[in-house]
């Protein structure tokens, strides 16, 4: 077992909604030791591989983010000494990689099934990070499970905060072609924040958008992301397109929730376009 198995009972408890943390083993694997890192950044095709300069600001324009002028095989081999961000985005592409995430994913399976159904779009995510390095306030649209293998980070989450932090248009524009992760972040912000000081071994569940950002600490961090789509996950993913559908026509749909019926039938009409669309 690589969770902690009283720790996947407590996740149950919380699962979809709210943040857990758990304990994981897998702590010194070879797969996510620097030298099988660099190459898998250099097997991974170039759009699975992200990087940029590791110091952020926490609010970042998304259009301004500064490169560090390396290649993605040299930014992780050099990660102590060279100030970046990096992220290797599906790494099941790579079989040893594959057949980890879905093992992790296995152990949970039996706790999220009955809750939302069935896991699919299983994707994995490793962050490598030089000390101090900032990924800014930003939401995600899966379920996720983020594991501390290497170093340590500051994981700041913004629960239960939902329209004072993401009005209706921001969850709606996430959604669409030309929507961001990043978010505004303001100072104002910090009375919903809950900080999770994360080391090796640790492991946090965080809910569909909550929003986040992180700070890396003193040394090189390794994370590992295992993440999941689910009912619940693309039924608020087709409520928020349909609602920016209807805003674009000039009506203005009430927040979701307000009308559970009216909710109904926007998530209805969109699968129908999706399917008619296909
Ligand atoms: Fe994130």
């Amino acid at each position: 077992m690589t969770f902690n198995a009283p720790d996947v009972e407590e996740f149950k408890s919380c699962y979809p909604g709210k943040l857990a943390t758990l304990r994981h083993d897998l702590i010194g694997h070879p797969l996510f030791e620097i030298t099988r890192l660099t190459q898998l950044a250099g097997a991974l095709p170039s759009q699975s591989v992200e990087y940029n300069a590791g110091d952020l600001p926490v609010s970042q324009d998304p259009a301004k983010t500064p490169m560090n002028g390396l290649s993605a095989e040299e930014t992780v081999r050099r990660i102590a000494e060279n100030n970046s961000w990096m992220v290797l985005k599906n790494i099941e592409q790579d079989a040893e990689y594959n057949e980890i995430l879905n093992a992790c994913l296995g152990e949970i399976e039996p706790t999220v099934r009955p809750a939302t159904g069935v896991m699919y779009k299983r994707e994995g995510f490793v962050f490598v990070s030089s000390p101090g390095a900032v990924t800014p306030f930003h939401m995600d649209p899966e379920h996720n499970i983020l594991m501390q293998l290497r170093g340590t980070k500051t994981f700041r989450a913004y629960p239960d905060s939902a329209d004072a932090i993401i009005t209706d248009e921001q969850h709606e524009a996430f959604y669409g072609d030309r929507g961001h992760r990043n978010l505004p972040y303001r100072e104002e912000f910090e009375k919903y924040a809950q900080a999770f000081e994360m080391t090796p071994g640790d492991a946090l569940y965080v809910p569909v958008k909550t929003p986040h950002w992180v700070r890396v600490g003193d040394d090189v961090s390794i994370s590992l992301s295992i993440t999941w789509r689910s009912n619940a996950s693309d039924r608020e993913a087709r409520l928020r397109l349909g609602n920016a559908w209807l805003r674009a026509k000039g009506l203005h749909p009430p927040a979701p929730g307000a009308s559970p019926l009216r909710d109904g039938v926007v998530v209805f009409a969109r699968r129908v376009t999706e399917r008619l669309a296909r």
